[in-house]
């Protein structure tokens, strides 16, 4: 974010720095390669609607689908319209989705086809001209990592990568950013060839949950916090990203990858530095850069990966009270898949304020629940003046951010409860959004999607912190391809018992969210 303000002459209603006008993007256009996933019917196309919606995007913003199909532009507009019924936050308008719809082109080809490129070279030009996109365009990549190098080769081939003076070209990239540290430098290489570093956007869509931003003013902003985040204080943080649901339909793209690649290399990692990073100078990207990658190159893990990770794989069970499949029976899963659908880690952070603070991070498919959090667990009074029967029910004090669904925290500490007898048990402050904001919360994709246009690059990981991540994963996922194979739990279960022996060998417990 910057913090200069406009200087003579320039228009005063863009003063970045003031709060009474949202940001809005400036002329521009996002071309969409892979219209036809998941990921772009899901989160891309409803996020793009909801901005329009919100009034953040220009008035000529386009949207270009380049797919394999035979499609005309109204067949794009249709598969748009049905997503965005389907998907979209806020309210579905009239007026403004034919305002929108005027700016959907489509431009059918594969991604090694010259004369679909020289089309949608026309088209961005084309735009430029109707719609007044001038020449600003980002080409979003949701497509797997193997095209990354034909598309951007193709986009610099034909000039579309090349912005003129005045104006910019970037590039959107989703996960995973290769499957182990030497992939994710191919991978980057590809992308550095044709991209400044400055241009490229990598999406870690948990930086864009509001919860999660809310991690550093929650640090930051207060007093009462910082002067008890460290050893000193803090036993140890547990890291919880459970989700209730299986693998769906993405059997492609999940087997071989499983859940420490998915979401444990980015997402959890990610959660991870902001809980442990120092102050930044500044909420600039610099700033938060240098500090989160403190704290990935100040990451240790146990000698022994036997005893602090855990793996495992869904077996059959239950799921929202119906009956649910195993892994291993998923359309598309072969027999013999030893891809974890649950993985547990243990780290260090060897630093100052950290040392001897164990983080434990867990992840899986076809848990109990779906919730995400952050548990800092405090340690025990090192002394108590009471007897041993009046504080039975007391157990650490915690702090826990609650990511989501029910988006909050709760601080849990001892009360007295009532009556003539000295009897002290946990009790939890809670603060709810939903209590405290009328506003509701935007998907993350929006906000992504809108500092990609804006070019705000605070909330998108470097490639230095693809980079640490996959140094710190790597170890642990070649100890798990030479060693046995994940361990089954029941669906509708928290796990593994392997990852319950994991925390009770520390003398430890995974928090029931
Ligand atoms: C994605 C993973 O990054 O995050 C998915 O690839 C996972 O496997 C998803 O389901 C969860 O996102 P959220 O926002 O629902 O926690």
């Amino acid at each position: 974010m910057t913090t200069t303000r406009p200087s003579h002459g320039e228009n005063p209603l863009r003063d970045p720095e003031d709060r009474r006008l949202p940001r809005v993007a400036g002329p521009c256009g996002m071309v969409l390669f892979g219209v036809t996933g998941d990921l772009s019917r899901r989160k891309v196309m409803p996020a793009v609607y909801d901005l329009a919606n919100r009034g953040l995007l220009p008035p000529g913003f386009s949207l270009v689908g380049f797919a394999r199909r035979d499609w005309a532009n109204q067949d794009f507009a249709q598969i748009v319209h049905d997503s965005v019924k389907q998907y979209a936050r806020t309210e579905f308008r009239e007026e403004v989705w034919k305002q929108l719809a005027e700016g959907f082109r489509f431009v059918p080809g594969d991604f090694t086809d010259d004369i679909a490129f020289e089309h949608l070279g026309r088209t961005i030009d084309e735009l430029d001209l109707v719609r007044g996109t001038g020449g600003n365009h980002a080409f979003y990549l949701a497509i797997p990592p193997a095209f990354f190098g034909d598309v951007v080769g193709q986009l610099q081939e034909h000039g579309l990568a090349q912005p003129s003076e005045e104006s910019w070209r970037r590039v959107v990239v989703e996960k995973p950013f290769g499957h182990d540290l030497e992939s994710a430098r191919e991978l980057n290489a590809v992308l550095a060839k044709v991209f400044p570093p400055g241009e490229i956007f990598r999406i870690d869509h948990y930086l864009g949950k509001e919860t999660v931003q809310n991690i550093l003013a929650m640090r930051f902003a207060n007093t009462m916090f910082e002067p008890i985040w460290n050893s000193n204080y803090v036993d140890h943080v547990q890291i919880t990203m459970a989700e209730d649901i299986g693998i769906g339909g993405r059997a492609g793209y999940y087997d071989g990858i499983g859940a420490a690649r998915d979401v444990i290399q980015n997402h959890l990692l990610q959660l991870m530095s902001l809980i442990a990073m120092e102050e930044p100078a500044a909420f600039d990207a610099e700033s938060l850069r240098i500090e989160k990658q403190k704290v990935l190159r100040s990451v240790v893990l146990p000698r022994r990966l036997d005893l602090t990770t855990a793996r495992g794989q869904y077996a059959p069970g239950w799921a929202g009270g119906q009956k649910a499949n195993g892994f291993l029976d998923e359309e598309g899963i072969k027999n013999s898949s030893t891809t974890e659908t649950y993985a547990a880690i243990k780290l260090h952070v060897d630093s100052r304020r950290w040392a001897g603070v164990p983080f434990y991070l867990r992840t899986g498919k076809r848990l109990a629940r779906r919730v995400t959090e952050v548990a800092v667990m405090f340690k025990r009074a090192p002394w108590l003046p009471f007897s041993a029967v009046s504080t039975e029910d007391l157990t650490q004090n915690a702090l826990v951010i609650r990511i989501q669904p029910d988006e909050g925290m709760t601080l849990r500490f001892g009360s007295k409860v009532p009556g003539t007898a000295m009897e002290i048990r946990d009790v939890n402050m809670d603060f709810a959004y939903g209590g405290s904001f009328t506003e509701a919360s935007p998907e993350a994709y929006e906000r992504l999607i809108l500092d990609v246009l804006l070019g705000d690059p605070p909330l998108f990981p470097r490639h230095e912190e693809v980079e640490l991540s996959w140094k710190i994963l790597d170890p642990v996922l070649e100890h798990w391809a030479r060693k046995g194979k994940p361990d089954q739990y029941p669906s509708g279960t928290w796990g593994p018992e392997s990852a319950d022996k994991m925390l009770a060998r520390d003398g430890r417990a995974w928090r029931r969210a």
